[in-house]
Formats: structure tokens, C-alpha cells, sequence
């Protein structure tokens, strides 16, 4: 028997929602290229699409935006909550805990009801932004800013965490990175919902734990280091000599490499782009400068490796631009792949299996117990 580390090239499951072709760079929800819902659609047409399958019609789109919109507030005893909270938590933690809560809140319990799906992801799609968003503003020792449903979706969220109304340009960009992070099939944090919702465990817990499984700087955590590191670099004439000890030590560049693509990752371009765009409205920071020198450098070293700069490295310049803390940057990531998360748990319970994977036992047997003195 072999154990299959990490799980890699194994298939766990059937699944229609997205597909990445890792050696040509594509990505698909629901097989439209993913470039085309970045010009076309919205991150809530694009969530309705993951979740159940399907373009909406403009009533479907209209009702799903709405309920959504009705579930942006949040109680006043999560406010309360919140305001009790030790201030240097990180957001991440915070919205792990904070998830699991919301179920209270929903009357629709059975996980097994479609009812309990379309409810979860209306809540959970409403609330979660402005749990980041309050949070951002609680912990700064500010009253928190309530939401405005005359907002879109993107524009609201960037009201409630910065208390400014947003360049709409800006906030289009923002939806934009958010159908980037939405979905991107069997990843870790994705495993991790369909694996506690195998259990008949209920949409918000396996949201909640999938957010901390994203929170690792492997996976999701990598944005907020890819800020840190980027920063940690006093000017562009250092990185060279940076990445070369990074690599002689063996270290992981953060937003660099991924599992399935080996090539250039197709949101990372996208992203790019909106970097660009960004530049010639706010300017060219610092940060933007270091970054494309880093990446050309970081070609230079990784590229025969098949190791490209992924979504994360770009997002971290991209969300700095908008003045974001570094350590909100995989919240934005989180509160985008709940529609993933969500259409996953969906599917996987059209046929659930308990996950009860096997392992190869390596120790001993008949092994006696020793009291304290004898050992
Ligand atoms: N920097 C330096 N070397 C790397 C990197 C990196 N970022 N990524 C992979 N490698 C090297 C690794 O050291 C190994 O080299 P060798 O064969 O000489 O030992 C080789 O590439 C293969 O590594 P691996 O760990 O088998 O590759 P993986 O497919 O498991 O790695 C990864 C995927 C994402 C864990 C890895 O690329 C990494 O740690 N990247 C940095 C963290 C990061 O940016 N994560 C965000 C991923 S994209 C957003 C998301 O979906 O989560």
C-alpha cells in the first residue's frame, strides 16, 4: 500500500463546477472561461452560477441580489460580540469564529434541504463582508459602519471598511478580483467544506472551518505574506539578492508556484492588468515598482521550474493600492470563495459519502504501560 501525500493527483471527486487546464492556464466556472465573466458579469451573477449551475434570469438574479442584500446587517449581539474581542486578533480568526454563530440566526437547520443551501449562501454571502468590514473598524477603536443597499455589492463593502464612498472604477476592479477568488475546484479549503459537511455538519461550520484551512500561508495566507515580503525589501537594486537567499535557504517565495498550474496562472494576468489600471489613477507606488521587478527576477530563478507568480502575488499590491491592512487581504479572499464553498457542499451532498480515508499504520504493538518511576 502507498500513501499519497497531500493527496496529490488523486481524485476525491465528480465535480461540474470549474475546471483548470494546468499546463495551458485555463480556468472555467461552469465552463465559460473565466476571462469572459471578468468582462461580463459580476462576483453575485458569477456566485449564483457556482451555486446552482446556471446563468440566472434576470428574476432569479434580481431575487437572489436582493435577499442578499436584505442579509448585509448583522445582529446587534455579533456587534457586541465583536466590540469583546481582543483588538490585535487576527480578521481571519475572527471570522472563523464569528461564522458558525450565524447559523443561530437561520431557521432553515436541515443540512440535507435545499432550503438550508439557498439560506446559508444569502447569509453568508450578506453577512461576511461586513463582519470583515465592522471588524476592520472595531479593532481600530471605531464605531462600525453599517451597510448601504444602495450600494453594488463591491462598492458597499469598500463604504463599510474604509467609511468613503469608492471610486466606482475601483470598486468594478474589486468585483472583478473577487470572480477571480471565487472558485478554483478540489483546492485545500474546498476540501476541507465538502469533508465536514460529509458528516452532515451544517453549511456555516463547513464555511468556518474551510476559512481557517484558507488562513495557512500556503494556500489563502500567502497575500498577506507576499505584503510582507515585498515590503520587508528596502529597494528594487535588493530583490535580486533576496530571492537568491530565499531560495539557497530553501524558503517558499509567497505568490509563487502553485499545485496545478505550471504555467503562467490565468487570474494572476488578469490581475495584472488591473494593477495597471489602477496605477494610472492612483500612481505608480512603491510597492507596484517592487513588485514587477520581483516577478521578472523571480521568473528568472523559477521559471524552469514551472513556477509562475499566482493570484495572491498580485492581489497583495492590487489591495494595498485600495489601503487595505495586509492582514485583511485573505479575508477578501475568503468572503469571494464562500460561492465555491458553498456550490461544493451543494454538490457533494447529492451524493454524499462520509470521508474516512485509510492509513498505513507505523508503530508498534503490545506495547505495556510504565508508571512514572520507570521511565
Ligand atoms: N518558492 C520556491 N520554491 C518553490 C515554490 C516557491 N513558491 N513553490 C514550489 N517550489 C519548489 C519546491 O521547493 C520544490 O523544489 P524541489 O523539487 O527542488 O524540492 C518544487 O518547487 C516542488 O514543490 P512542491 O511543494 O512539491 O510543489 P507544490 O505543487 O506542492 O506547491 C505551493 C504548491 C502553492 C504549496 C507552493 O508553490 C508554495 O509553497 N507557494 C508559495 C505559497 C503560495 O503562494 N501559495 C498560494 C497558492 S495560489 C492561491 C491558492 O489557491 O491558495
Amino acid at each position: 500500500m502507498k500513501v499519497y501525500s497531500g493527496l496529490a493527483g488523486i481524485p476525491v471527486v465528480k465535480s461540474s463546477i470549474s475546471y483548470i487546464d494546468g499546463q495551458k492556464g485555463i480556468l472555467e466556472y461552469r465552463g465559460i472561461p473565466i476571462h469572459e465573466l471578468v468582462e461580463n458579469s459580476n462576483f453575485l451573477e458569477v456566485s449564483y452560477l457556482l451555486i446552482f449551475g446556471k446563468l440566472p434570469s434576470k428574476k432569479e438574479y434580481k431575487k437572489f441580489v436582493d435577499d442578499i442584500k436584505e442579509s448585509l446587517f448583522l445582529d446587534e449581539a455579533i456587534i457586541n460580540f465583536l466590540k469583546d474581542i481582543p483588538s490585535d486578533t487576527h480578521p481571519m480568526k475572527v471570522l472563523q469564529s464569528i461564522v458558525p454563530i450565524l447559523a443561530t440566526f437561520d431557521k432553515n437547520k436541515d443540512v440535507l434541504d435545499e432550503k438550508h443551501h439557498y439560506s446559508a449562501a444569502v447569509n453568508l454571502l450578506g453577512k461576511v463582508p461586513t463582519i470583515i468590514a465592522n471588524w476592520k473598524r472595531i479593532s481600530e477603536g471605531n464605531p462600525p459602519v453599517y451597510p448601504d443597499k444602495s450600494l453594488s455589492y463591491a462598492e458597499n463593502f469598500l463604504f463599510m471598511l474604509t467609511n468613503s464612498l469608492p471610486d466606482k472604477k475601483i470598486a468594478d476592479m474589486f468585483d472583478k478580483c473577487l470572480i477571480l477568488h471565487a472558485e478554483h475546484t478540489i483546492n485545500v479549503s474546498t476540501f476541507t467544506a465538502i469533508v465536514v459537511v460529509s458528516t452532515l455538519a451544517d453549511f456555516y461550520s463547513a464555511v468556518s472551518s474551510a476559512v481557517g484551512s484558507l488562513s495557512g500561508r500556503l494556500h489563502g495566507g500567502a497575500n498577506e505574506r507576499v505584503f510582507y515580503m515585498l515590503n520587508e525589501i528596502e529597494d528594487e537594486s535588493k530583490i535580486e539578492d533576496f530571492i537568491r537567499e530565499m531560495l539557497n535557504k530553501k524558503e517558499r517565495i509567497m505568490g509563487f508556484g502553485h499545485r496545478i498550474y505550471k504555467t503562467y496562472d490565468p487570474r494572476a494576468k488578469i490581475i495584472k492588468q488591473f494593477l495597471n489600471e489602477i496605477s494610472k489613477i492612483k500612481g505608480v507606488s512603491n510597492l507596484y515598482k517592487k513588485a514587477l521587478k520581483f516577478e521578472e527576477i523571480g521568473l528568472k530563478y523559477l521559471k524552469e521550474k514551472h513556477i509562475y507568480p499566482n493570484i495572491d502575488f498580485f492581489t497583495a499590491v492590487f489591495y494595498n493600492y485600495l489601503g487595505i491592512p495586509p492582514q485583511f487581504y485573505t479575508c477578501i479572499f475568503a468572503m469571494a470563495r464562500i460561492s465555491g464553498w458553498i456550490a461544493h457542499c451543494k454538490e457533494y451532498l447529492k451524493d454524499n459519502k462520509l470521508f474516512r480515508p485509510t492509513q498505513i499504520y507505523d508503530g508498534g504493538h503490545n506495547i505495556h504501560y510504565v508508571p512514572f518511576e520507570k521511565r
